[in-house]
């Protein structure tokens, strides 16, 4: 694990910067999450750091460059988002807020313990996201513009490397039984649903906009090419995210996908 810190220029990036547009914007709504979620876990693990015993000093040092990870990731999504809103897309910026004013009110009025099992919620959700990306998108992001296909392809890479820290720190805080593994699936499951609320609306609302000036004809064929990007991801992510569920999960057993290593030595 370490930190490496990508120089990109995304202000000539196409909006659509992949063949299939639906794709695209689904992705350039994701892009909103790590703008918003990333502050709030290097909070989370700010907090959480100080109630760590100092005995786990491998964690601790690995905390650190989780932390420093984040701060890369969450710099490069906000690059690229603002390009979004300086290139017309001004009407994220509502749709966002609640959701950014969510994690504000996370910190303020929930528990050290719920706010760590969203983050572990997140970051299992990360590492399978990366696994679909690497292995089973190529036919989406074939003729993508490189600078946006390699923003995730780094930011997912590194969500796989750092997939364990979250992890074990909660159980470091929080232990092996019952109630530790109910209460990580809970974390788990407010992650997914308040996350997922969040991209849907905001893809929706993008891909409306685009729409807006689209004839009939091409309306139709919108919808055809996003039923075919959501058919793919569901069935992509559902079969990695159910692991997630299980008392015996441990984000350790998953294979980093082949990629991931190249990427990330190219920077
Ligand atoms: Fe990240
Ligand atoms: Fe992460």
């Amino acid at each position: 694990m370490k930190v490496r810190i990508p120089k990109v220029d995304f202000s000539t990036v196409p909006i659509h910067w992949a063949p299939n547009p639906e794709f695209a914007q689904s992705y350039n709504a994701f892009s909103t999450v790590p703008a918003h979620i990333e502050p709030f876990l290097v909070k989370v693990m700010i907090a959480a750091r100080k109630v760590l015993d100092p005995k786990h000093a491998t964690l601790h040092k690995e905390i650190d460059i989780f932390i420093k990870q984040e701060v890369q990731h969450c710099k490069l999504h906000q690059a690229f988002n603002q390009h979004l809103v300086n290139s017309g897309y001004e009407m994220m910026l509502p749709i966002e807020a609640p959701y950014k004013a969510d994690y504000d009110r996370f910190l303020k009025d929930r528990s050290l313990r719920f706010n760590i099992a969203y983050s572990e919620g997140f970051e299992s959700m990360g590492c399978a996201a990366a696994q679909v990306f690497f292995e089973d998108l190529d036919e989406f992001l074939e003729g993508a513009d490189p600078r946006a296909a390699d923003l995730w392809r780094w930011h997912l890479a590194e969500e796989f490397e750092h997939r364990e820290v979250c992890f074990k720190l909660y159980k470091a805080l929080y232990g092996n039984g019952v109630y530790a593994w109910l209460y990580r699936v809970y974390g788990f499951a407010y992650a997914v649903k308040h996350i997922g609320s969040h991209t849907r609306r905001l893809a929706e609302a993008m891909i409306a906009k685009d729409r807006a000036h689209m004839t009939e004809d091409e309306k139709k064929a919108s919808e055809v090419r996003l039923a075919a990007y959501q058919k793919k991801i569901k069935k992509s992510s559902l079969k990695r995210l159910v692991q997630v569920l299980s008392p015996f999960y441990n984000p350790a057993r998953r294979v980093a996908s082949p990629g991931m290593a190249e990427l990330l030595a190219r920077y």
